[in-house]
């Protein structure tokens, strides 16, 4: 029954060998420091295998030291993703992986320059084969084997009591499953919670910056919940530094703002709901696989 609720069926995030080699180009191309300005970041550098392809800074740093405006999010399960980016600028991987090539805080380079550059290592290398090689691989980044895929697919091991009671909770008083929905735990969509409201006014826009919308200021693309024990600090700003603090944020009810969505409201929770509610978002950590 539970499963029936997580919509469990998985699509085929990997479905296909990899005939023309797409996964393994976009994979030495992930970890290749030579796509950025001064040779020293790679997508790895914001995007680390061992934090689930986040990092642990609050707010990225790309080349030369440049401090980015947002947080590097998590890239398991990007392949499921509707949009791509905390606002949902880029409708496409393809289209999302040459932005941070181009970004001047990120790697600050022309696609151009870096197929000139890496031409002799690469053969046949185009700005569209790039980007290709590089969605196709982040698509393959995955969490899987979590206690709570143990739990849906009935294989054993599963959800311990405390994680069974936090599942309840998520899904129920605590409201997460409002927006943290499906399979990947996100709806995919832009929600105003009050992470970004500070001193009386918005610090960021968020998707309102993209669609103009007074309804979207301050709301956020909702973001996976797969492998979250290990991508703190959290939120687009990297400003809230531990789950429990997380859960708080929750329970006061956000950050009042004009904009905040209606599904977030005080929820009044006992300390061993929080407690039952970390455990099970602790339970949501398993395997990252990449590659094929
Ligand atoms: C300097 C740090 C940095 C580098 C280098 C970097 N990223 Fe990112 N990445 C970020 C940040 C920060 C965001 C969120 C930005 C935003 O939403 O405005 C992001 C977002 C993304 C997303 C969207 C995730 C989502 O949840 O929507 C993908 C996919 C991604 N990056 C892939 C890549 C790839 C591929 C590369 C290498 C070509 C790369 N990144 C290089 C910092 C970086
Ligand atoms: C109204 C929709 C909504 C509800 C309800 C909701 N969330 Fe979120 N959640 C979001 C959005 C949107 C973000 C990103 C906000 C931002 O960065 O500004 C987020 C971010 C998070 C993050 C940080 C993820 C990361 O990678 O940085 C955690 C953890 C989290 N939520 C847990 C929960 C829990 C636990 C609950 C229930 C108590 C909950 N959420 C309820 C929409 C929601």
């Amino acid at each position: 029954m539970w499963a029936l609720l997580f919509l469990a069926a998985v699509l085929p995030l990997v479905a296909q060998p990899d005939h023309t080699g797409k996964v393994a180009l976009g994979k030495k191309l992930f970890f290749d420091a030579r796509l950025s300005a001064d040779g020293a970041v790679s997508c790895a550098t914001c995007h680390d295998p061992k934090r689930a392809f986040a990092d642990g800074r609050i707010l990225s740093a790309g080349v030369f030291g440049r401090v980015g405006d947002r947080h590097s999010p998590s890239l398991v399960g990007r392949g499921f993703g509707a949009s791509q980016f905390w606002d949902g600028r880029a409708a496409t991987l393809e289209e999302q992986v040459v932005e941070p090539i181009r970004n001047p805080k990120e790697m600050d380079m022309t696609v151009e320059q870096v197929v000139a550059r890496l031409r002799t290592d690469y053969v046949g290398l185009t700005a569209e084969s790039l980007a290709l090689a590089l969605a196709s691989y982040v698509r393959t980044i995955r969490s899987t084997d979590s206690p709570l895929d143990r739990f849906l697919s009935g294989s054993g091991g599963g959800l311990s009591g405390i994680e069974l009671e936090g599942l309840r909770l998520f899904r129920d008083k605590a409201r997460c499953y409002l927006c943290h929905s499906g399979n990947q735990l996100t709806d995919e969509l832009f929600h105003n919670t009050g992470v970004a409201w500070r001193e009386g006014r918005l610090r960021d826009e968020g998707r309102a910056r993209i669609t103009g919308k007074t309804y979207h200021l301050g709301a956020f693309k909702t973001p996976t919940l797969r492998e979250i024990a290990g991508t703190a600090p959290y939120m687009h700003d990297g400003s809230i530094a531990t789950l429990e603090e997380a859960i708080e944020f929750y329970d006061r009810g956000g950050r009042a703002n004009p904009y905040l969505d209606p599904d977030i409201q005080p929820l009044h929770l006992a300390a061993a709901e929080k407690r039952a509610l970390l455990a099970f978002l602790r339970a949501l950590s398993g395997v990252v696989r990449e590659g094929l």
